[in-house]
């Protein structure tokens, strides 16, 4: 089957296209044929060798976190899922491999009916993350979050899945993408300097909770929340420094230990989907075999939504 890895640090162009065996599901997983999968920035930024000092790479390193398609193996112990299924889901953390024509899962629910293959692909990372955060900052009806980084993969769910909760959102995003913004439910506003003022002229009465899917603004981000402790950031290497929690279900990444990864999250998706109340933004799908040019688009920095590769 086909795999992409690389074998060294360095620009989109270290991918390759590489034939392996076939994976069987271990305890506990399923494997699927991939119809989609996703290019998540994070591990973009691992192939660059930005995060070298973070979370060093083993070579050769096969790419991909999640994915979605049709089940055709189940692992010792798995009820409830059967070959034939079709679900979205994720690797386990430390597996990876997903831009693939087969892999293993070691989280997954069903597809919702309405969602592509393509949303279905770039949306457990996302939901996974997005649960994680608001659960910690424990955002609910009446409360005030800010998503700082609103229109990329991960902050176009979030933004949902704290509007679902029955919070009031506020969103950073560039001025072009404010309409998207406010299709999401959130009240867009840019970012950059004057970011404080601003929230406070949308939220006289304050912000209860920051998720910081951008990174580099925590001083201004913990100023607008008031306090340290509510505001996560999921995409700022220095939270440390500024008292704020680094969130990351990394084992061995030298920025805190790890949090146990909100895989619950992915059923309520599920029946946040079907309700026509959560959809996964798509910035762009590309043949597995173009898989570079995915990685280039997700560096530009600016993709609304999440990148998919067709299988
Ligand atoms: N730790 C974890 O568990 C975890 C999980 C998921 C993601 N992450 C990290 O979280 C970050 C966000 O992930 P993602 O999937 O949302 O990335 P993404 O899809 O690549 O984000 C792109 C978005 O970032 C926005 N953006 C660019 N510069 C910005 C700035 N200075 N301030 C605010 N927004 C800015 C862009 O908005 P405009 O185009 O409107 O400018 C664009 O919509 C990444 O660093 C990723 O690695 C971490």
């Amino acid at each position: 089957m086909r795999t992409v890895q690389y074998a060294e640090y360095g620009p989109p162009g270290v991918l390759r296209i590489v034939e392996e065996p076939e994976p069987h599901a271990g305890p506990g997983e399923i494997r699927i044929a991939v119809r989609a999968s996703s290019v998540s920035p994070g591990e973009v930024r691992s192939r660059s060798g930005a995060m070298r000092e973070v979370l060093p790479a083993v070579f050769p390193v096969r790419t991909g976190y999640d994915a979605a398609g049709v089940v055709d193996e189940l692992g010792e112990g798995v009820t409830g899922t059967r070959v034939g299924d079709e679900v979205f889901g994720a690797t386990a953390m430390t597996a990876r491999g997903s831009n693939a024509d087969h892999v293993n899962l070691a989280m997954w629910a069903r597809r919702p009916a309405g969602w592509t293959w393509e949303e279905a692909a770039g949306a457990t990372g996302a939901v996974e993350t997005s649960f994680r955060v608001l659960d910690r900052l424990a955002v609910g009806a009446g409360h005030t979050v800010l998503v700082h980084g609103a229109a990329g993969g991960t902050g176009s769910v979030a933004v949902q899945l704290a509007a679902a909760r029955g919070a009031t959102v506020l969103g950073t995003a560039s001025e072009h993408n404010h309409g998207f913004l406010r299709s999401l439910g959130a009240e867009p506003t840019t970012y950059g300097p004057g970011l404080a003022e601003r929230i406070r002229a949308l939220a006289p009465s304050g912000v209860d909770a920051v998720f910081d899917c951008a990174g580099g603004v925590l001083p201004d981000l913990v100023a607008i929340a008031g306090d340290p402790a509510r505001v996560v950031t999921v995409a700022d290497i220095t939270a440390a420094a500024h008292g704020v929690h680094m969130s990351h279900t990394a084992p061995g990444a030298s920025v805190g230990p790890p949090d146990p990864p909100a895989a619950h999250g992915l059923a309520i998706a599920v029946e946040l989907a079907e309700q026509g109340r959560l959809r996964i933004p798509v910035a762009g799908a590309f043949p597995l075999a173009e898989v570079a040019a995915a990685h280039a688009l997700s560096e530009g920095g600016h993709a609304r939504g999440k990148i998919v590769l067709l299988h």
